[in-house]
């Protein structure tokens, strides 16, 4: 089989390899489809601090039973399914307290270990979700991107009540977007590229802001008459912006949510934390967000097929790892094709 494989920072290769053995608890997945994801890109180029290689890459993969471990029960061949990436040791603080994502010994699919970027991949049965049949492959392959989407919906408590502010509107701002319109809150989203803020626009953003031409504080103050907004997400990945957050955009009483995984210090006050009573929140992966996000897909709550720009075969993987770079003004979400 083949296999998408970045054997070293820069350097990605197509390599022929054995197709998995499975064991009793786990099924085989014949991969059909799976997104390009910031951080694959990140790890191409060196820049993920948690990854190790060579590592075939992608944790946003979807695909079909084609064998079953004599242990798993509940699963059919032929069934398609989505593959939660996180892995947990059940047993750590976090683990026991529910939130596995957070695990003391943690490893992600295509970060740790080897991902979905290969045709055949053996998964274990509490990683898999069941999609419906008639669900389109490229559709499936964004459940993992929209469950970080529940999942900061989730730790931000995010509700009718809130006014939001994105900052980024790139794949995941778009869909934080989507989450928060479904929940009926009012949201502003900003960022530096118009066409992704012409998107957000179409997606129902109350408010677009192009922080390069206008002043975000004015805009937002604004927007909010003078209060700030009551829950942000700092989904561009620049400590400078999560300062201003904190400082300048949130409201007295208001959360703010980090996204981004930069290894920058930022100074802040503990007054403008203090004051406000402000909460700075964490979120990282999916905390078994699937079912969720499935049941949005059902329902068609959320709208995936807006964000995803370009679809490339699993062999042309390193185009599809270059055209965000290249094309970022027309670029979301990548999909590669099994
Ligand atoms: N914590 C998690 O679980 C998790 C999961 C996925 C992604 N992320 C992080 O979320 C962030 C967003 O992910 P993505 O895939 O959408 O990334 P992306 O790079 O595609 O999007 C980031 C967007 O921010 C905009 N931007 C950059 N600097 C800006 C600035 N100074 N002002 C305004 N806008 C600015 C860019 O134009 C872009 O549209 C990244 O930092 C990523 O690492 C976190
Ligand atoms: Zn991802
Ligand atoms: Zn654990």
């Amino acid at each position: 089989m083949k296999a998408v494989v970045v054997r070293k920072p820069n350097e990605i290769v197509i390599e022929e390899r054995e197709i998995p053995e499975i064991s009793a608890s786990q099924v085989l997945v014949k991969v059909k489809a799976a997104g390009i994801c910031g951080s694959d890109v990140g790890i191409y180029r060196g820049l993920n601090a948690f990854a190790t290689y060579p590592r075939v890459v992608g944790h946003e993969f979807v695909g079909e039973i084609v064998e079953i471990g004599t242990r798993v029960e509940g699963y059919a061949i032929g069934a398609h399914v989505a593959v939660d990436p996180v892995i947990s040791c059940g047993k750590c603080y976090a683990c026991r307290s529910n939130r596995h994502n957070v695990c003391h010994s943690l490893k992600v699919m295509g970060v740790h270990q080897d991902g979905g970027y290969q045709e055949y991949v053996a998964v274990d049965e509490q990683q898999l979700h069941l999609l419906p049949q008639e669900l389109p492959w490229n559709i499936a392959a964004t459940v993992e991107p929209y469950s970080i989407g529940a999942q900061v919906a989730h730790r931000g408590r995010l509700s009718a009540d809130d006014t939001v502010l994105i900052c980024g509107a790139g794949p995941i701002g778009l869909i934080i977007l989507q989450v928060a319109k479904m929940k009926g809150a009012k949201a502003a989203i900003m960022d530096i590229v118009d066409s992704r803020l012409e998107k957000a626009k179409a997606m129902g953003a109350d408010l677009v802001i192009n922080s390069r031409k206008a002043d975000v504080q004015a805009e937002l103050m604004n927007f909010t008459q003078g209060e700030g907004a009551s829950l942000i997400y700092e989904a561009t990945g620049n400590v400078k912006l999560l300062k201003q957050c904190i400082k300048d955009f949130s409201s007295a009483a208001g959360r703010v949510v980090v996204l981004g995984f930069s290894k920058d210090v930022l100074d802040i006050c503990q007054l403008d934390i203090m004051s406000k009573e402000l909460e700075i929140i964490g979120t990282r992966l999916n905390n078994h967000r699937f079912p969720e996000v499935i049941e949005w897909f059902k329902a068609g709550k959320v709208d995936p097929a807006a964000i995803i720009t370009h679809r490339f075969k699993m062999e042309d993987a390193e185009k599809g790892f270059a055209i965000g770079k290249e094309h970022p003004e027309d670029t979301l979400k990548v999909i590669l094709t099994f």
